[in-house]
C-alpha cells in the first residue's frame, strides 16, 4: 500500500521531473540563443562597416577559398561582373616582376582594334620610362568569337607581348566585367605598382604631365582615385539607350560621385579592395558609375584632381598648347593619336 506521504511525494517527483524537462529545454533553447546571438555579434565586429581597411583584412582569401564571406544577398554564385567568374586565356604573368613598373596603363579594347592598339603602341604606349619611373602599358580584352580571330590575336600576343585576354563575351553591354578583370588583374598579377590608370584605346594620355601629378608630395599613394569627377548623375531609365540600367540592377536614381570611364587614375591598393567589395554589390553595365558605386560602399571619396581642366572629355579644335597641358582627353580615331603624338612630340 502507498500511504498518502508516497503518494504526494511521488507525484511532487513526477511533477519536478516534467518540470526539470521543461526547465533543461528552457536552459537549452536560451543557451543557443545566447550563442547564436554571440556569433552574430563576432561577425558583425569583424567587419564594421564604411571603413576601407576592412574591407582588406579579408582580401588575401578571396583568390583561393571558394565559398564567398560576404555575399549574404547575392548567394553562392558572385553576379556576371564579379572577376572571379572568369579565367585569363592569354596572360602575362610575369611582366610586372619583370619590369616593377611605378604606373600601369591598362586599356581595355575589342578584339578586333588592332589598329587601335597599334597606335596607342607607337605613341604613349610606348613610354616605358617617364620622369625615372617605369610605366607599362597592357591591353584587355575579352573572347574573339572565333577561331581565326582567336589565332590572330595569339599571334599578337607572342609580336607585342602586351596583351591580356579573359574568357568572357566582349561586348559594350559587358564593359563592367572588363573593367573588374582589370582590377583583378592588377591585384593579383602586379601589386608590386604604385599607381594604375584605365585608359580607354580612344585617349590622348601626356604622361610627362601625369607623372608630374603622380609624383607630386600632395597626390596620396593610397586610396587615391581621380579623373574627370561625375556628380549626381541620373540613372538613365529610357529602355532604347545604350547606358539604360534597369531598377532591378541598380534602384537607386542617382548614381554615387565617380570617375569618368575613358581615363581615371588610381593607387593600386584599390584594385584589391574594389574586386572585394564588388562581391556584395550587385553588376550593372555602365562600368565607371559601377566602379563609384563600389568605391561608395567602400565608405571611400574621389579626389578632384588639381587642375581639373587635365582631365577632358572632348577638344574642341586642335590646338597643340592644350595637348601640352592636359593629361588625358578623348580624341576619337587612332590615326588622330598617331597625328597629335606627332605634333606635339616634335621639337619646339
Ligand atoms: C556578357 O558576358 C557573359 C559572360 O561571358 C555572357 O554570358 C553574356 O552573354 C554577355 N552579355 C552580352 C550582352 O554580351
Amino acid at each position: 500500500m502507498i500511504s498518502y506521504v508516497e503518494h504526494l511525494l511521488f507525484s511532487f517527483f513526477i511533477f519536478l521531473y516534467r518540470h526539470i524537462k521543461g526547465l533543461i529545454l528552457l536552459t537549452l533553447t536560451f543557451s543557443l540563443c545566447v550563442i547564436f546571438y554571440n556569433f552574430e555579434l563576432c561577425v558583425r565586429s569583424a567587419k564594421p562597416p564604411e571603413t576601407l581597411n576592412n574591407a582588406v583584412t579579408q582580401k588575401r582569401s578571396y583568390h583561393k577559398t571558394a565559398p564567398p564571406t560576404v555575399t549574404k544577398h547575392i548567394g553562392l554564385h558572385y553576379h556576371v561582373a564579379h572577376p572571379l567568374n572568369y579565367h585569363f586565356i592569354l596572360n602575362e604573368p610575369d611582366k610586372c616582376s619583370q619590369w616593377n613598373p611605378f604606373l600601369v596603363l591598362m586599356v581595355p579594347v575589342a578584339p578586333h582594334e588592332v589598329n587601335a592598339r597599334n597606335a596607342i603602341r607607337s605613341t604613349w604606349g610606348t613610354e616605358s620610362s617617364v620622369q625615372g619611373k617605369a610605366v607599362l602599358t597592357l591591353f584587355l580584352v575579352g573572347l574573339t568569337g572565333g577561331a581565326e580571330a582567336q589565332q590572330k590575336m595569339e599571334e599578337e600576343s607572342r609580336q607585342h607581348r602586351d596583351l591580356v585576354q579573359s574568357n568572357f563575351v566582349d561586348s559594350y553591354f559587358n564593359l563592367t566585367i572588363k573593367t573588374m578583370v582589370i582590377m583583378d588583374w592588377l591585384a593579383t598579377r602586379c601589386p608590386q605598382a604604385t599607381y594604375a590608370m584605365k585608359a580607354d584605346s580612344d585617349i590622348y594620355i601626356n604622361l610627362e604631365n601625369l607623372m608630374t601629378l603622380l609624383l607630386s608630395p600632395n597626390t596620396p599613394r593610397q586610396n587615391y582615385i581621380t579623373g574627370y569627377l561625375m556628380l549626381d548623375r541620373p540613372v538613365v531609365r529610357d529602355t532604347k539607350s545604350k547606358w539604360y540600367v534597369s531598377e532591378k540592377l541598380y534602384p537607386e536614381p542617382i548614381y554615387p560621385t565617380y570617375a569618368q570611364g575613358s581615363g581615371y587614375v588610381f593607387s593600386n591598393d584599390l584594385p584589391e579592395k574594389i574586386v572585394e567589395i564588388s562581391k556584395e554589390v550587385m553588376g550593372f553595365n555602365i562600368e565607371d558609375a559601377y566602379v563609384g558605386v563600389c568605391l561608395k560602399r567602400l565608405g571611400f571619396a574621389l579626389s578632384s584632381p588639381p587642375d581639373p581642366s587635365q582631365f577632358r572629355l572632348h577638344m574642341g579644335q586642335y590646338k597643340r598648347e592644350d595637348f601640352l597641358k592636359i593629361i588625358s582627353v578623348r580624341v576619337g580615331s587612332p590615326q588622330q593619336i598617331l597625328n597629335i603624338w606627332k605634333d606635339v612630340k616634335r621639337p619646339k
